[in-house]
């Protein structure tokens, strides 16, 4: 039976109410409502973001409705948190891990299974063997559904299809970056879905922060290079560029940094990192005669 899945999918990051600066969570729940009412089916959360908050946030809001919906959500980060610190955070995809932090997952999500599983970024200190047979194992007892890569290269990719099938791929892509052109031709011989992140590269590609900008220090923007004054200045000639294709095509800068991943034929899903009400009226406007794609 074919499945469903939208083009738009709904960045559940600053759902977990950290390093996004100042986040309404009720404002973020009705932006949710109105994605759905629009035809948005596909959520990416990550047991990282926040901690497990994102993941119970979205299983609040979405409620029944979330067995309908195609969620995918990520593994292999874990932490430590003491009292008023920032959590330790470090790579660990060992077969115990993963399995332990799935089933987490699970209870977080109030799901049977879950759609999409993610490695959230490639554990070079774990055989690849032992996560994708793990893996693997996990499908067969129907506790996830798909398979995913995020963060991966093409090298890795090939590793550990030796070992499982891989079906989706999430990793970073926008009019900054140069076509991941390897990667794609991979994906595209071996069937494995290419979903998008970083589309607006968090926020710079709505030409709303310049080098000037000061982000509060709950921001991770105050801390990516590509927020730093240096990194915005050497974007300046392709922001300029953006500028002028947005006009021309009579869509903001944001629109067109949407329309330009979304309709590229190598693009299964594009995620979008969403604050309020206005963005998501403003993106999801891009996918109004095209929401849909089948799985
Ligand atoms: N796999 C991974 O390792 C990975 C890493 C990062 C993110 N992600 C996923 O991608 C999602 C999005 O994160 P991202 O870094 O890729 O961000 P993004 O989607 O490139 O940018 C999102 C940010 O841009 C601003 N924005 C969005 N629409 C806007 C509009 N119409 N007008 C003005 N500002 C607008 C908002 O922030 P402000 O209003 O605060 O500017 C929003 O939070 C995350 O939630 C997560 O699901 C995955």
């Amino acid at each position: 039976m074919s499945e469903s899945i939208s083009r738009f999918c709904f960045g559940c990051e600053a759902l977990g109410g950290t390093d996004w600066g100042e986040v309404s969570l009720d404002e973020i729940e009705r932006c949710i409502n109105i994605a759905i009412a629009n035809g948005v089916n596909f959520f990416d959360t990550a047991a990282i973001y926040g901690l497990g908050l994102s993941e119970e946030r979205l299983a609040a809001i979405l409620g029944k409705r979330r067995s309908k919906m195609f969620i995918a959500t990520k593994g292999g980060l874990v932490w430590s948190k003491s009292k008023n610190k920032r959590a330790k955070v470090w790579k660990d995809s060992s077969a115990n891990s993963i399995r332990k932090g799935i089933i987490q997952s699970l209870k977080n999500l109030k799901l049977e299974y879950i759609p999409l599983f993610y490695i959230h970024w490639p554990d070079l200190e774990t055989d690849f063997e032992e996560t994708f047979y793990t893996l693997r194992d996990l499908q067969k007892e129907g506790l996830i559904k798909y398979i995913g890569c995020s963060n991966f290269s093409k090298e890795e990719l090939i590793k550990v299809s030796q070992f499982c099938k891989i079906d989706f791929l999430q990793a970073p892509f926008n009019f900054l970056i140069d076509h991941p052109k390897e990667l794609f031709s991979y994906c595209r011989n071996n069937a494995i879905k290419f979903v998008a992140y970083n589309v607006l590269s968090s926020g710079l590609l709505t030409g709303k922060y310049n080098e000037d900008y000061i982000f509060d220090s709950n921001d991770r923007r105050s801390r990516l290079y590509s927020f730093k004054r240096e990194s915005i200045l050497n974007s300046k000639r392709k922001l300029e560029s953006l500028k002028f294709k947005a006009k021309k095509h009579n869509l903001s800068m944001t629109q067109y940094s949407i329309k330009y991943i979304c309709d590229n034929e190598n693009i299964f899903s594009t995620i979008l990192g969403i604050k309020n009400v206005e963005q998501l009226k403003e993106n999801i406007e891009v996918f109004k005669h095209c929401m849909m794609k089948e799985l």
